[in-house]
């Protein structure tokens, strides 16, 4: 797993207004109803063969703490046996040996720490950390997948950027479900 090559991605689910949760959290509209008749159809199989080619999750705790309560109303945990790491300066509670809590230079802790030991690290949230995460130029690359609905208000996908990332468009796919999946590598500067 451990290399140069190692990739940071930043995936997260969003409206098309920009939001990946309602202010107080809830992502009940992420359950769309659409039909696009030309688009591509998500079977599990292959969605399995793609998960299986993450290597690890990096989390703020306020994904994780959305994540633990998906699981105690029985949804499951998302992230299967891969080793997911939790951002916190907080006792939070485990619920797998697969998590491991972080605090301190995130920087430091995904070159030092995530790069050399995984090839395909992916940030899966929320706002803040993907903010962060990119402010602090350690993104290989933006996973943007847009839902056809508009919510008017909510968590927006990066907070509090502070300057401009050029991107660069490497893949667009659109699903029967009407979901638009956009992939970008962000460009480095000279
Ligand atoms: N639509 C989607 O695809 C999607 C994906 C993910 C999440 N979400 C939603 O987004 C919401 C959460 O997003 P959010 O932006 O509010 O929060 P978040 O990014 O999940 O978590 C932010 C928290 O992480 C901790 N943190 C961040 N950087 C850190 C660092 N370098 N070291 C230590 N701790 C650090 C801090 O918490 P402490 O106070 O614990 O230190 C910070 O308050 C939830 O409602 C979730 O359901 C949606």
């Amino acid at each position: 797993m451990a290399g140069p090559d190692s990739r940071v991605t930043i995936h997260m689910v969003a409206s098309l207004d920009g939001f990946i949760a309602r202010r107080d959290g809830r992502v009940d509209w992420l359950e769309t109803s659409d039909e696009f008749a030309g688009g591509e159809t998500l079977d599990q199989r292959s969605i399995a063969a793609f998960l299986k080619t993450i290597d690890c999750y990096v989390m703020g705790s306020r994904t994780y703490e959305t994540a633990l309560r998906f699981e105690s109303q029985g949804f499951g945990w998302s992230y299967g046996d891969k080793p997911t790491f939790v951002l916190t300066t907080r006792n939070l509670p485990r619920n797998r040996d697969t998590v491991e809590f972080h605090a301190g230079d995130l920087a430091q802790f995904v070159n030092g720490r995530l790069r050399p030991a995984y090839r395909s690290i992916w940030f899966v949230g929320g706002g803040a950390v993907s903010a962060e995460c990119l402010r602090l130029g350690l993104a290989d690359e933006v996973r943007y997948s847009i839902l056809p609905v508009l919510i008017g208000n909510g968590i927006p996908f990066f907070q509090k950027l502070d300057r401009d990332i050029a991107l660069h468009l490497a893949e667009v796919k659109a699903y029967k479900s009407g979901m638009v999946a956009l992939r970008y590598d962000v460009r480095r500067k000279p």
